[in-house]
């Protein structure tokens, strides 16, 4: 449909990077990026107006997103028409503004286009061997400014090499290291890295990254006692085995993948280097207090757990409430003592979840004025259900009775 619409305007489209080249990798297809020769606007307009989709238009960028009724998006592009006189001083068009549009990216798997309009429908587009690479597995750049123009792509280097299993090539690792020693990181803001480190640490495996950000001496550039000890391997392959634990449980709790990850790689730090690592990072003030308030609390708590286990059902729940998911997490793949972790997953899978069927309403019905007495009623409740007693609201409002 897309290929029409851009036939019945009269201008080329193209399904371009990452949805190429995850399909020439048979991976699960997120996004769908699409670049036009011409006005990408215009196109998104009447591709939006003839599908009843939903519109947003960047008209500062000359970008569009198409939102679906199902919530299917794609992304729509401009590739700037370049015209050239030719002898005969008739403007004409040069056809390759797709081509200039590629070179601007990253690395070469990223450069893959596939032409949508109905006459070329389906034909690869590859101008600086992206297929080739694919198939070699290698991280390349496409040209040797690439890290100094842009940094964070010494992040996405790693990201990416992470994620596919691909190696970082020979020129372009050395450009990496170049970057690096000309201060560019040091440069970036922190909400950038942040950024980068938000989706490293939020993919399957983080941790062969971590190891590679460390060859490169990267985590040395966030903060100077940033060191990857055997400990912060181990803890990431342990969170790595929660977190694969967590999702065969189909919880409905979502919680930041990456946070859990974050805290690992923070374990240990004191608070002043953690403050710091936060303030280079410029985390947000919800963020960061998950950084430094609760993995603090988390390290402080799951001690204090595995030095007074075995404990009442009562004492674990009260200890362990207040914590948000990714800190229940992180403690559970921070313990080394197999039965306080199933005394945590035990809350976490059965107790957390419990509350008192009766509010103040019921409360005050038996005659109790309202007052703090009210929330010591409902906590003594939910001591009681945590031993499986009073299972039904006349129990409970017995209970207050
Ligand atoms: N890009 C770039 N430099 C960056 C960020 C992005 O050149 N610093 C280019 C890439 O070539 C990429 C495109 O912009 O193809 C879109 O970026 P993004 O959506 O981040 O890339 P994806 O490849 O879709 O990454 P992911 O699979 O992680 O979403």
């Amino acid at each position: 449909d897309i290929g029409n619409a851009g036939d019945s305007l009269g201008v080329e489209v193209f399904v371009v990077g990452g949805f190429v080249r995850d399909l020439m990798l048979e991976r699960p297809i997120e996004d769908v990026d699409v670049v036009v020769e011409g006005d990408g606007i215009t196109f998104a307009r009447y591709f939006a107006s003839m599908h009843h989709c939903r519109l947003h238009q960047h008209l500062k960028f000359n970008t569009a997103v198409i939102i679906f009724e199902d919530g299917f998006k794609v992304d729509v592009a401009s590739a700037r028409l370049e015209y050239y006189a030719t002898p005969a001083a008739l403007p004409v068009v040069e056809n390759s503004s797709i081509k200039m549009d590629l070179a601007r990216r990253d690395f070469t798997i990223n450069t893959l286009a596939i032409s949508l309009n109905t006459e070329t429908f389906g034909t690869l587009i590859d101008y600086f061997g992206g297929g080739r690479d694919i198939k070699d597995k290698i991280i390349r750049i496409i040209h040797n400014l690439s890290f100094i123009e842009d940094p964070t792509r010494i992040f996405r280097a790693i990201k990416f090499s992470n994620r596919f299993g691909f190696r970082i090539g020979k020129v372009t690792a050395n450009l990496i290291a170049n970057a690096l020693s000309v201060g560019a990181v040091k440069h970036l803001s922190g909400l950038r890295v942040l950024s980068e480190l938000k989706q490293i640490f939020g993919e399957d495996n983080p941790l062969p990254a971590l190891e590679t950000m460390a060859d490169y001496g990267l985590d040395k550039v966030i903060h100077h006692e940033l060191k990857l000890t055997d400990a912060t391997c181990a803890l990431f392959e342990s969170v790595g085995k929660t977190l694969a634990w967590h999702d065969l449980l189909y919880s409905d709790d979502v919680y930041p993948r990456w946070a859990v990850y974050f805290m690992a790689w923070l374990h240990g730090y004191t608070v002043k280097v953690s403050t710091q690592i936060a303030d280079r990072l410029m985390f947000p003030l919800k963020e960061r207090e998950l950084l430094l308030e609760q993995r603090i609390k988390a390290e402080q708590s799951i001690r204090l757990i595995e030095k007074s286990y075995p404990v009442s059902n009562q004492q674990m729940y009260w200890w362990l409430i207040y914590f948000k998911t990714e800190s229940l997490l992180f403690m559970l793949a921070l313990t080394k003592n197999e039965s306080v972790r199933k005394g945590i997953s035990h809350f976490y899978t059965h107790q957390r979840k419990i509350q008192p069927l009766i509010g103040g309403k019921e409360i005050k019905s038996v005659g109790i004025k309202p007052g703090p007495v009210y929330s010591r009623i409902l906590n003594k409740i939910i001591d009681e259900k945590l031993d499986g007693k009073l299972n039904t609201m006349e129990q409970e409002i017995e209970f207050a009775r």
